[in-house]
């Protein structure tokens, strides 16, 4: 099985022009993060021995993002086969295959990526196989040549090619799997003379059947081979990835009461029995429970949601939340970097920033955690059961123990013991009569102005 070994090489140092922008464009995210991870998670399942990523010079953002795979630099983007020739160094000795991914088609689905393999496995020698598809509008791609035994014989980018070579449904994926020493044999042979003076990695076919090696051809679906080119592909392809997260999440046993308003990241976790209203966006890194429900017009991310809790509406969850078993975050509270206990509930128009707030708490409508003092952002520990009263704000850094009780308006600077009642606030004043009074000299005042 050792002639089997893989390695994945994804080309991801091309300019993007078309995106107009200053990130490299497989940074731009889909579903909440880089395009690029979406192709990286689709490799993912075949567990290859070695993955390298292909970027450009000063893509240093690229390189942490992909990190700790192993990048190398392309130094002029002379095209997609100079790209692949990039990482020839690397691979020096390697014996196996060597899949290549295009860093801008972030719709892969693993399954077709295994059918590559399969398929390649299947060549009784030195070979390659690609993968095609017929979308309903083939502009900007290459098409697939075929022999009468349905062989690719040659791949024609859409700038080189005649009126009969454009008339061609089937258009190139951009994933290619091939015996690794062959491809780069083959790719010393390709040469500029098109169109775009690019060395095209596409060449490689025209001159794998000339010296009579196996080309195989898997087909998928068209979407899920879309490149993203410029920002209108992006909308396009985020569009599809969406539909495919809510149908995933409803498979998986969660109820969305509109799927098309509600966005998912590529990495959102769904439990069973959890209920999504309408107009809810989940950015990177959120996990919710079993049992949880999360209403309509929230905003969350980073966030782990625990079995049974309850989130919204409109509630904003930042990076570090934890909303513990059964708890409830309500309507107009924003929670960043917080932990609440079990049954804890925070239910209207809070800030709890930093904090950590026990068991069966209750924090009072309108509290806030003060965590920033200008320089630094500080700790609130809020105990079990304890009881913070309406409006109040706790200037962190601050403790209340277990079972305290701090009085409504109160600004607390100081730490609460456990079980202790903390009123930090003016005395009331209450003058009989004072009311009707002032209201006496008000009027008296208004007659003297009307004379
Ligand atoms: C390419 C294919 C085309 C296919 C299409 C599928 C070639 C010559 N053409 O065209 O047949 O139908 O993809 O989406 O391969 N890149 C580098 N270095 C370079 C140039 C590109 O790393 O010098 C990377 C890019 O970052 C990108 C990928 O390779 O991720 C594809 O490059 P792109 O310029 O988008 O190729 P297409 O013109 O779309
Ligand atoms: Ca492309």
């Amino acid at each position: 099985m050792s002639s089997h070994e893989l390695a994945v090489v994804v080309l991801a140092a091309g300019k993007g022009t078309r995106m107009r922008s200053a990130h490299p464009k497989v940074l731009h995210p889909i579903a909440g993060r880089p395009m690029v991870h979406a192709v990286l998670s689709a490799a993912q399942p075949l567990e290859a021995g070695r993955t390298v990523v292909v970027v450009g010079p000063d893509m240093d953002e690229l390189r942490r993002a992909v990190a700790p795979l192993p990048c190398v630099v392309q130094r002029d983007q002379a095209g997609t086969g100079d790209a692949v020739r990039a990482v020839r160094e690397v691979l020096a000795g390697f014996e196996g295959d060597l899949l290549v991914l295009y860093g801008d088609t972030p719709l892969l689905r693993a399954a077709t990526l295994q059918a590559l393999v399969e398929a390649r496995h299947a060549q009784p020698g030195p070979g390659l196989v690609l993968l095609g598809f017929r979308p309903d509008d083939s502009t900007g791609y290459g098409r697939i040549v075929l022999d009468g035994e349905a062989r690719p014989v040659r791949i024609v980018e859409e700038r080189d090619a005649g009126d009969a070579e454009r008339a061609i449904g089937l258009c190139n994926g951009g994933v290619m799997i091939a015996h690794a020493a062959t491809l780069f044999g083959l790719l010393e042979r390709v040469g500029r003379d098109n169109a775009k003076a690019e060395y095209y990695l596409t060449d490689v076919v025209a001159l794998a059947a000339a010296d009579g090696l196996a080309r195989g051809l898997v087909e998928a679906a068209a979407e899920e081979v879309l490149g993203v080119n410029s920002r209108a592909e992006l909308a396009v392809a985020e569009a599809v990835l969406q539909q495919r997260l809510r149908a995933a999440a409803m498979v998986g046993g969660a109820t969305l009461i509109d799927p098309t308003t509600v966005w998912f990241a590529q990495d959102t976790q769904v439990g069973r029995d959890v209920l999504i209203e309408p107009n809810v966006v989940f950015g990177p890194e959120v996990r919710l429970g079993d049992g949880v429900t999360v209403k309509a017009f929230s905003h969350v991310e980073g966030a782990d949601i625990r079995d049974g809790a309850t989130v919204g509406p409109f509630a904003r969850l930042r990076p570090g939340t934890v909303v513990g078993e059964g708890a409830r975050i309500g309507n107009f509270v924003e929670a960043k970097n917080s932990r609440l206990g079990s049954g804890a509930k925070a239910n209207h128009l809070a800030y709890l920033g930093d904090t950590a707030v026990g068991a069966g708490a209750n924090i009072g409508a309108g509290t806030i955690t003060a965590n920033y003092d200008g320089v630094r952002k500080n700790r609130t520990e809020i105990g079990a059961r304890a009881q913070i009263g309406s409006n109040a704000v706790l200037v962190a850094p601050v403790k209340v123990g277990d079972g305290a009780v701090v009085g409504a308006g109160s600004v607390i600077t100081d730490d609460v013991e456990a079980d202790a009642l903390a009123l930090a606030r003016p005395r009331q004043t209450t003058i009989p009569g004072g009311g009707a009074r002032t209201r006496e000299r008000a009027v008296n005042r208004t007659l003297e102005e009307d004379d």
